[in-house]
């Protein structure tokens, strides 16, 4: 088998995957700034095998983007054959199995995070996905899910499917001391841990505080030491000062970053430099101008128009904190050339 992650100079910086998100344009900045394994957003693997035009458009890369992995959802161990076997010949380098996603387009049809409730067809999924390919197989997981949440608990609020803002509000109801009625991270990894997964990155939140809970830390310490594989820890890492914090207290080989490079794809490049030297320097306002238009350039280049629609987001969070933002944002959200995306930053 040929296990990039085993090659990787550790810690390992990993840009995770976000639908709607990391695109083409996106994972290429993250890896111009220097993540060092980038994750595609997730693709429904019944839609691979089905020749799903657009999911295989989601999922085109760059070779510049390498090593790369796709994250694929679904249920079906003979589905994830096929799927593994096409994604292998598409040449990624690893294929990520999503466990931990809540995202209604993905827990309706019984995939992600919905799948921790049966560590056994995870161990299945993982067993059909294994066998069926020669690249490394990673998992997606969530600190813990409790038994009698559900999905019907997930309401739809955006076109992604994610859920924005807390849906317990109960502040007990998460975290180190949640009740015992669940399944954790722990559960499942025992469930996998003989087959030959080479990496896992877990989101050290619960099911039911999907986004914004208090990462459940000691989670990961406790699959620290039953996992000696590559471990990535991920969840509210924001900052360069937050990676090592992470790293030093998990044990875990590196991080994953997802909400924390939203408009600045620079946060890899300064993480790396806090970790070798313990400072970093910011950008100014000038230098961000130059990325935002090079961030440009590439989703024309790939994308075309729908590229630049789909860049709106990413510009507004660019100038968030800027002076004016609120102006800047307002113009940035309704551009429709490269041109124009000039005129307002200049
Ligand atoms: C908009 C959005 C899309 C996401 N899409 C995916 C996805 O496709 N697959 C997945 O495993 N996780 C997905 N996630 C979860 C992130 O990978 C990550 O686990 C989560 O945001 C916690 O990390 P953070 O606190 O650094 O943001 C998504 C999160 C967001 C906010």
């Amino acid at each position: 088998m040929n296990n990039f992650w085993q090659k990787l100079d550790k810690p390992i910086l990993a840009l995770a995957p976000m639908a709607g998100v990391t695109d083409i344009a996106f994972r290429q900045m993250c890896k111009h700034f220097g993540a060092d394994v980038i994750y595609t957003e997730f693709a429904s693997a019944d839609a691979l095998v089905h020749n799903a035009k657009k999911t295989l458009e989601m999922i085109k890369f760059d070779q510049s983007e390498k090593p790369i992995v796709v994250q694929i959802f679904g249920n079906k161990p003979e589905i994830f054959q096929k799927a593994g076997k096409i994604l292998e010949e598409l040449g990624f380098d690893g294929i990520d199995i999503n466990f931990g996603c809540p995202a209604y387009k993905v827990v309706r049809h019984g995939g992600g995070v919905s799948l921790m409730k049966e560590p056994a067809r995870c161990a299945e999924l993982v067993q059909a996905l294994t066998e069926s390919v020669k690249i490394p197989v990673s998992i997606k997981i969530r600190a813990s899910i409790k038994k009698n949440s559900s999905a019907k608990k997930i309401k739809r609020t955006s076109d992604h499917g994610f859920i924005e803002g807390p849906l317990i509000t109960d502040p007990t109801d998460c975290g180190p001391n949640s009740d015992l009625d669940e399944v954790t991270a722990v559960d499942l990894v025992q469930h996998i841990i003989k087959f030959p997964v080479a990496a896992l990155m877990l989101h050290a939140r619960s099911f039911e505080r999907p986004f914004d809970g208090v990462p459940n830390i000691d989670i990961v310490k406790q699959v620290r030491k039953i996992w000696d594989r590559i471990l990535l820890y991920n969840g509210g890492v924001t900052t360069p000062e937050i990676a090592q914090a992470m790293l030093v207290e998990t044990g875990a080989d590196g991080v994953g970053i997802a909400r924390g490079a939203w408009g600045k794809p620079w946060l890899f490049q300064q993480t790396k430099d806090f970790l070798k030297t313990g400072k970093y320097s910011a950008y100014s306002e000038s230098e961000i101008k130059n990325f935002i238009m090079q961030h440009a350039d590439i989703a024309w280049r790939e994308k075309g128009q729908r590229g630049l629609i789909e860049l709106r987001k990413h510009l507004s969070w660019y100038v968030k904190g800027w002076p004016q933002a609120k102006q800047l944002r307002d113009q940035l959200v309704k551009i429709n050339s490269i041109a124009e995306i000039k005129k307002i930053l200049n």
